[in-house]
């Protein structure tokens, strides 16, 4: 029941016997609580804060029973969750409207997305709650897996407007069938000669490399594309939002100026790049050195493996990229910034150009993913490090001025595909995400 208590990178430095009664003391009044939450059976949808000011106890309190004490993947569990996510995507309340005023045109929108990682994802929102304008942004928490936790560490964000969304077509909603795995799916490695013969489901359609594919590593393109669609072209306070959208993950982690340097670099752009369409705020540096490269741009071609994290677009961009769905939906690759760096070179009026921080304000603390197998997974040891960066090097942030260097490098190519995304029920799909997509898809 412990599993990703967010508070738990944080106890480290406790002595093991403090550690051990606060977890007790934690366990104990999760029990109770959830022992009054089927007591009280409180009503789903009542404001937040009325009568407790226990998230835990009010929007998601139902469902975080349910899903913590039973067999989630029981039909009915699953059916009654599939409901929730759709009343909740309905809904589209948001969280501290009242205290922080309206979205504006210029504002900031965060959207930040989310799988399974709480304890990095309780990093992000602290180092989040540091920085300086953050009260003036919209964080859009978009998820593929409901999970009571991290709901919980999301509701109790009270330092600006706050939203979560469901991505529908989850595996956790679709365990036994398409999105998720499906029994007559052909194995990944199958032959096509056999799977013809055997005739399962997909069999005419294995990726370039023979291979046919893995539920779980589509869900995270599947996310991205829905999410990006349903923020510019569905949901209510973001669809006319022609100010800066921020792209996060779970385990990023920002620096005290980060909307400070966004604001700066657009600025920057008006004189020094106005043809420059996206602008980064991170790179993946293996040593930091902000005396000398905090207050410095460059401007670069846009390549996805280096520039794929804090990226901001607005809705100029998005406009020619849904234009584009069609190259970005049955590209044969499972990740979203390589299919995205396959739109820019082949589909775009112009490729992808990029004003990008050197000295980075968003940092990956998460070692743990998808790629990275058996690393030590508990491990809060980069989120220590980027700390320590940031507290020494605080007097380097916040610039007045800002630099510009343009980097010649070579032109690339585009890219050829690493395979995972040949099934055309995943292209049919992901096209169906497109508000308008029989015209563009
Ligand atoms: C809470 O969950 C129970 C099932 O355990 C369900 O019958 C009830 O309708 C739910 N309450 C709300 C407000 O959805
Ligand atoms: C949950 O239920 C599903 C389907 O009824 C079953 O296949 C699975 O083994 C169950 N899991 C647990 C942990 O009981
Ligand atoms: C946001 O924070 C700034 C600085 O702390 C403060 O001056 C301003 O009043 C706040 N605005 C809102 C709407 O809370
Ligand atoms: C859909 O595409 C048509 C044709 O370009 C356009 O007229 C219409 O406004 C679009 N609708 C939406 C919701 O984007």
């Amino acid at each position: 029941m412990a599993r990703g208590w967010p508070h738990h990178a944080m106890l480290r430095r406790v002595s093991s016997y403090a550690v051990k009664t606060i977890i007790l003391l934690f366990v104990i009044s999760f029990l109770w609580l959830q022992l009054r939450v089927v007591n009280l059976k409180p009503d789903l949808f009542m404001p937040l804060k009325s009568q407790y000011n226990d998230p835990e106890l009010t929007f998601f309190a139902n469902y975080s029973a349910i899903v913590n004490s039973v067999n989630a993947t029981t039909p009915a569990n699953i059916k009654l969750l599939l409901d929730t996510i759709e009343e909740l995507n309905a809904l589209q309340d948001v969280n501290n409207v009242d205290k922080f005023g309206p979205l504006n045109d210029n504002d900031v929108v965060i959207v930040i997305q989310v799988h399974n990682r709480a304890q990095y994802l309780y990093a992000l929102i602290e180092s989040m709650k540091q920085a300086q304008n953050i009260n003036q942004t919209l964080l859009v928490f978009s998820h593929d897996l409901f999970d009571p936790h991290i709901n919980a560490l999301i509701q109790r964000i009270d330092f600006t407007k706050v939203i979560q969304i469901f991505y529908p077509n989850s595996i956790q909603l679709h365990p036994n069938e398409f999105p998720g795995h499906d029994i007559n799916d052909c194995p990944r490695n199958m032959k096509k000669e056999e799977a013809l013969k055997r005739n399962c489901n997909n069999a005419k359609h294995p990726d370039l490399y023979g291979h046919y594919r893995e539920a779980k590593f589509t869900q995270t393109k599947h996310h991205w594309w829905w999410k990006v669609n349903h923020l510019m072209d569905g949901l209510h306070i973001t669809q006319n939002h022609i100010g800066p959208v921020l792209f996060l993950e779970e385990d990023h982690y920002v620096a005290p100026d980060f909307l400070y340097i966004l604001r700066m670099i657009e600025n920057l752009k008006i004189t020094k790049c106005p043809q420059c369409n996206i602008l980064c705020l991170g790179t993946y540096v293996k040593s930091y050195n902000y005396a000398a490269f905090s207050r410095k741009i460059e401007i670069v071609k846009w390549l996805s493996s280096k520039y794929n994290m804090g990226m901001v677009i607005n809705r100029n961009l998005w406009e020619q990229i849904k234009k584009c769905a069609k190259a970005f939906c049955s590209f044969d690759d499972y990740n979203w910034d390589w299919s995205l760096q396959h739109v820019s070179a082949t589909c775009l009026p112009s490729p992808l150009t990029a004003m990008v921080a050197i000295a980075p304000r968003v940092f990956h603390i998460g070692e743990c993913g998808v790629h990275h197998r058996g690393k030590d997974c508990s491990s809060d040891r980069v989120v220590h490090k980027v700390m320590k960066v940031l507290s020494s090097s605080s007097s380097y942030l916040f610039p007045e001025t800002l630099t510009v260097h343009q980097s010649f490098r070579k032109p690339f190519k585009a890219p050829k595909g690493n395979g995972g995304w040949g099934d055309v029920r995943d292209h049919a799909l992901c096209c169906s995400q497109v508000k308008n997509f029989s015209f563009y898809c």
